[in-house]
């Protein structure tokens, strides 16, 4: 799907707003007459429209069998643009907030059977969607999860549970990078064709993506849940040559080259639009791109790009579109 369409809101009740661990809260939402929500599956996320009216995303963290509700857990962010702190603060049970059906950027294939989960902080909501489908499955994972302290690990009874033992490491790293976990002997060596979910802090998921490049592409997957730097400071407008017509546009410093596109009038599929599902992957014929996306390989950033996140360091680049 693209971005564009929506999916239809509905009005559901909040049913529990509750600390579990500092600066993070989980809600719980309900149907106001007590029926079964839309289905949704391990990765999925839903969109939520908080009382100050921002449209924010979240992704489910409860089991997916589960039709009669839908949790999320949301870090207060202080320093974003008020949805968190909005949600934690003024929502309470028994309001009613509208919320749109569940959308999937960060599925699991369902023929794998192996799984190597690594989180970050709050980026452990959708993996615990996927523990809960994995082990339900009877399939094999290994989690690790990296937060600043005990204190700020959200969900750590149930990953503490002893039927997870041996698949779970969680990491404290006191917020001191030199205390980070080393990952590079954990993404050495890719087991039983296992899949990678990374979903964390944009530092911890560039790390991934660079130690996991011997890996093949099509076996590591991320979820974003802060903004793509789409733009930075002193980025710079360039054209697009579009081969199949010969037409050239030009991308301003406030556009992305999707965006540009679809304002000339073109059909392009793109889902995320964070860089990091893949939909938008196009191959890229000359130029060269300023690559801001999760999904291509180091061997692959010569003749492709995703043109939901990133950019041109020439002038000019030409794609097959
Ligand atoms: S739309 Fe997901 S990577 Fe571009």
């Amino acid at each position: 799907m693209t971005t564009n369409e929506q999916p239809p809101m509905m009005p559901l009740r909040v049913t529990r707003n509750d600390k579990i661990a500092d600066g993070i809260h989980l809600l719980e939402f309900r149907d106001t007459s007590g029926k079964p929500l839309p289905e949704f599956s391990a990765g999925a996320h839903i969109a939520i429209r908080v009382p100050n009216g921002l449209l924010r995303k979240y992704s489910l963290c409860n089991d997916p069998v589960e039709r009669d509700r839908y949790q999320i857990a949301v870090k207060r962010e202080a320093q974003g643009r008020g949805g968190s702190c909005n949600l934690i603060d003024n929502v309470k049970a028994g309001d009613e907030l509208m919320v749109a059906a569940p959308v999937n950027d960060f599925k699991l294939p369902p023929r794998a059977q192996d799984f190597l989960f690594i989180a970050g902080g709050i980026g452990i909501t959708p993996i615990m969607a996927m523990i809960r489908q994995v082990q339900a499955e009877g399939k094999r994972f290994r989690l690790f999860y990296c937060t600043r302290s005990p204190e700020t690990t959200a969900f750590v009874d149930e990953l503490s549970a002893p039927e997870l033992a041996g698949k779970v490491t969680i990491h404290h790293d006191q917020g001191d990078p030199s205390c980070s976990l080393d990952l590079k002997p954990i993404l050495a060596e890719r087991r039983n064709r296992e899949h990678l979910y990374c979903c964390g802090p944009r530092p911890l998921m560039e790390a991934v993506r660079a130690m996991a490049d011997h890996w093949s592409s099509t076996a590591v997957h991320f979820e974003a849940f802060s903004e793509a730097e789409t733009h930075k400071p002193g980025d710079q407008p360039f054209r697009v040559r579009l081969a199949r017509s010969g037409k050239v546009v030009e991308v301003p410093v406030t556009k992305t080259i999707l965006e540009v596109l679809r304002d000339n009038g073109l059909e392009v599929p793109s889902s995320c639009e964070t860089g990091t599902c893949g939909t938008c992957r196009t191959k890229m014929l000359a130029g060269e791109a300023d690559h801001r996306d999760l999904v291509l390989a180091e061997h692959e950033r010569s003749d492709h790009i995703m043109i939901c996140v990133s950019r041109a360091r020439s002038d000019e680049i030409t794609i097959d579109r």
